[in-house]
């Protein structure tokens, strides 16, 4: 299933894989905020993705200060994909910092990717020091210089998300991408004037957190004891409502015992239904066939039916 990137020449694979799971490195916070994954579970991790028919991986400067993104470049070098093969999109952290070091920090971005070329580069989020106008000059001067291929945004607002839309069109490029959550518990964009901004300017949305940090693969209903054992950043991040969601469980595992699918599988087949093409979904997978699986969610067709049970399940947890 290939979906095109807004108004972007890219058409890539309507699943993509997340790998903020890659950021870890030295360091007690490190180690308490990500999983203690090492560069041949990271290959595997990502050989299964390939192999399964995904063709993007969504990185950021901000997940391990750029340990993500080499990791990533490791394993693609190491299996042998050819630069053109996979398109990266990664993120520039604003916090702290002017539209300005967009320029100064690019060469950075391109060295710890080497030799994959930056697909998708987004503003990870809205809180820099620059306006987002500024940005969006300062990503269109690396389109222009060849450095990146297409320019995102992710977690803008949809005033935020128009105007970086805006000061692109003046300039000739498309805004392709938002990057935000989105998944069967967590749907404020549909009511935040995010995705009818999208659906009206023709711009790509990325979900993030699609399997709501897996929660709704159904393992912590079943073994609630599992919760506890996270980092500390899924725990603080993950709904944690085992009562309020189980109904929506107990529908996710019903509908994918009928499609011989798992609940994870499911979840993200009705983000990739719930609103058509316009979405794709970027998945965290730290097995290798938790990449599969989601690449294998990809042909997963929900009926009308079951969109509209778990729709309603959805509802009640979210009431
Ligand atoms: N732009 C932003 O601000 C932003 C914010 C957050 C995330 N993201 C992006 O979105 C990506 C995905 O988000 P996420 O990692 O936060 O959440 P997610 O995709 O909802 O959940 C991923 C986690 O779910 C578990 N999982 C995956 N497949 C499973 C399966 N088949 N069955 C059971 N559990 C499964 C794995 O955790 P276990 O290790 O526990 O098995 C995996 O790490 C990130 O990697 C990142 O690229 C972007």
């Amino acid at each position: 299933m290939q979906r095109r990137l807004g108004q972007s020449e890219i058409t890539l694979s309507a699943v993509g894989l997340g790998l903020v799971d890659f950021a870890a490195g030295p360091g007690w916070l490190s180690r308490a905020l990500f999983p203690p994954l090492d560069q041949p579970a990271k290959t595997a991790v990502v050989a299964a993705a390939l192999g399964a028919g995904i063709d993007w991986f969504d990185t950021a400067e901000m997940y391990g200060f750029g340990a993500s993104e080499r990791a990533l470049a490791v394993a693609l070098r190491s299996l042998d994909v050819a630069p053109d093969a996979v398109t990266v999109a990664t993120k520039w952290f604003p916090l702290g910092r002017t539209a300005s070091h967009l320029g100064r920090s690019i060469g950075a971005r391109c060295r710890a990717l080497e030799p994959y070329p930056i697909g998708l580069y987004m503003v990870h989020h809205p809180f820099g020091f620059s306006t987002a106008i500024a940005e969006m000059r300062a990503m269109a001067s690396l389109a222009r210089r060849g450095l990146i291929h297409s320019i995102g945004v992710s977690n803008f607002s949809a005033a935020a998300m128009r105007r970086a839309h805006r000061t692109l069109a003046a300039l000739g490029l498309p805004l392709a991408v938002n990057q935000v959550r989105f998944n069967l518990l967590d749907r404020r964009l549909e009511t935040n004037g995010v995705l009818a901004t999208a659906q009206e300017l023709g711009i790509s949305l990325i979900a993030y957190s699609p399997l709501a940090k897996g929660l709704l693969s159904g393992r912590y209903h079943r073994e609630p004891a599992l919760l506890a054992r996270q980092g500390l950043r899924r725990r603080l991040m993950m709904p944690q409502n085992l009562r309020r969601t189980a109904p929506l469980i107990a529908a996710l595992d019903a509908v994918a015992a009928a499609h011989g699918a798992s609940a994870a599988q499911v979840a993200l087949a009705w983000v990739l239904q719930r609103h058509g093409a316009l979405m794709l979904a970027a998945v965290g997978a730290t097995r290798p066939q938790q990449a599969s699986a989601a690449a294998a969610a990809m042909a997963i067709s929900l009926s009308a039916k079951e969109m509209a049970l778990l729709t309603e399940r959805s509802d009640y947890a979210l009431a």
